[in-house]
């Protein structure tokens, strides 16, 4: 079942989007060359407890990986697609590119967002996977309508994606968000005809996400059990939005 919100839940969950929208502009800032993805998590985690707010990923159970999650960000840096685990060793340098991810929950309503940054100048390619990434989720976004279906979200990343030379992810997809921070439906970025293709309606909330390879399109988990990586070692960009269907055509609640 998927799950409608009202007004006033689209509101907390404004919130909390605007508050995941603030630590993302503070991650742009310090994601620079000769920082590592510790400084990052650090600053996070003290902007979410001085928000209020609790952290959506951090104590999160993954069945696959058998624990919970330990950190408040998950950055995963060039072949790393999701997931790459914060770590005071792995200092930023120039010609990378880093996927910064967050969730908060804030008066019982989840948000839910990340980017990928390039840390000084990045070869030509990659700037076409990050611009290309982008421009599927925003794309996407323009789908999130009532009367639209789940497919017609799910298509766009995939065709946009796809007809620029990339791969999407299959393993890992965006989702419903709300009270969870998972909720129905699950959003590849593929169409996926062995799921369901509901019709969109005003006060779902989808958590778009394209996870776009360079090359091909086949992850691989690490032995930590929790970083996915690229099979070919080409490398992955990442972005997500908070979108909510309403009257006036997609809301994004993770940004002003
Ligand atoms: N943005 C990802 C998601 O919505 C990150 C989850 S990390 C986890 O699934 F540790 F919480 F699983
Ligand atoms: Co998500």
């Amino acid at each position: 079942m998927i799950v409608r919100k009202t007004a006033a839940e689209l509101e907390k969950m404004r919130r909390s989007g605007l508050l995941v929208f603030q630590i993302l502009q503070k991650m742009k800032e310090i994601a620079v060359e000769g920082a590592s993805t510790m400084d990052l998590e650090i600053a996070a985690e003290k902007m979410i407890a001085d928000a209020g707010a609790r952290p959506a990923f951090k104590g999160y159970y993954v069945p696959a990986a058998g624990e919970a999650y330990k950190f408040v960000l998950c950055t995963s840096v060039n072949e790393e697609i999701v997931h790459g685990m914060p770590n005071p060793r792995r200092v930023l340098k120039k010609g990378d590119i880093v996927s910064i991810d967050t969730g908060v929950k804030l008066d019982g309503y989840y948000g839910d967002s990340a980017v990928t940054v390039p840390i000084g100048e990045v070869s030509e390619q990659t700037r076409k996977l990050l611009r290309v990434t982008r421009e599927s989720l925003e794309l996407a976004i323009e789908q999130v309508r009532a009367g639209h279906r789940l497919f017609d979200v799910c298509g766009t990343v995939e065709e946009h994606v796809t007809s620029n030379g990339f791969s999407v992810v299959r393993e890992y997809v965006g989702h419903g968000i709300g009270t969870q921070l998972h909720e129905e439906p699950q959003v590849p970025n593929y169409v996926d005809r062995r799921n369901e293709n509901p019709r969109l309606k005003e006060g779902m909330v989808l958590a778009v996400e394209p996870m776009v390879n360079a090359g091909r399109p086949e992850a691989v988990v690490r032995k930590d059990r929790w970083t996915a990586v690229t099979k070919d070692g080409s490398n992955s960009a990442h972005f997500e939005h908070c979108v909510a269907v309403t009257e006036n055509g997609p809301w994004v609640l993770t940004r002003p």
